[in-house]
């Protein structure tokens, strides 16, 4: 455990700590996995430092990459990378085994994707995401449009509520050009066998349930310093 003086710290703060903290985890010369969110745009900052000493990044989303290039840090292709040495992610829920619920940014098919790409999995996030059992942040899933309703129905007979997320008063288009479904009202008590079902719901693109690419490490931050969790 890092310590750092007693004071107040704002989420805002921790989130720049375990940014800084990743950094412990880049390779020197490799590729980084860099996932999206306010904590990663932490990581991406403090990455900016040490940018001379890595080849560069693959990112999880058009933001992410934008911010990678405006700080000069090369983004390359996944489909020319084999494998990353590490992925570097947020998540708005993280339990004690490393699972997860990620997707609040609406990047989770490409986080996934990255994810699974990468030797290690480090979440940054700062201690209001550690939970007992998965459910109670809305869980997002990314949906191809036709198939919403019927989504929505089997959503409900799990017990769940879910709608479309909205923005700009419409519903909010993917990177992917899909939409996303966000539940509320599920108690996720099987990640995994929860992730396996849901995916071959036909319209699923991702269900923002990272079980089979759950995080390795984590690094939380808490009002004494970042903790880290090995699972
Ligand atoms: C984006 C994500 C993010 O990692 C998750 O929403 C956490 O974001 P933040 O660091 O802003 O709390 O999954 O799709």
């Amino acid at each position: 455990m890092t310590h750092v003086p007693q004071a107040t710290l704002s989420q805002d703060d921790l989130k720049t700590l375990v940014g800084r903290a990743a950094l412990a985890y880049v390779v020197p010369g490799e590729l980084v996995g860099v996932g999206t969110g306010s904590t990663v745009n932490k990581f991406i900052d403090a990455l900016a430092s040490i940018k001379d000493q890595i080849k560069g990044a693959v990112s999880s989303s058009e933001v992410s990459t934008e911010r990678l290039k405006a700080l000069g840090i090369a983004v390359f292709d996944c489909n020319d990378v084999i494998e990353l040495a590490v992925y570097i992610d947020g998540a708005d829920e993280i339990d004690g085994h490393g699972y997860m619920i990620k997707g609040g940014g609406a990047a989770l098919t490409c986080e996934k994707i990255v994810a699974a790409q990468s030797r290690q999995f480090v979440c940054i996030a700062d201690d209001s995401k550690l939970v007992q059992t998965l459910g109670k942040f809305p869980l997002p899933v990314e949906v191809i449009p036709m198939a919403t309703q019927r989504i929505l129905r089997q959503f409900a007979a799990l017990g769940g509520q879910a709608q479309v997320r909205i923005k700009g008063g419409v519903p909010l288009v993917t990177d992917n050009g899909q939409h996303i479904v966000d539940v509320t009202g599920l108690q996720i008590t099987d990640p995994l066998d929860f992730e396996t079902r849901v995916s071959q719901w036909p319209g699923v693109v991702t269900v923002g349930v990272f079980a089979h690419q759950r995080a390795n490490v984590c690094l939380l931050g808490t009002a004494t310093g970042v903790k880290t969790l090995q699972f």
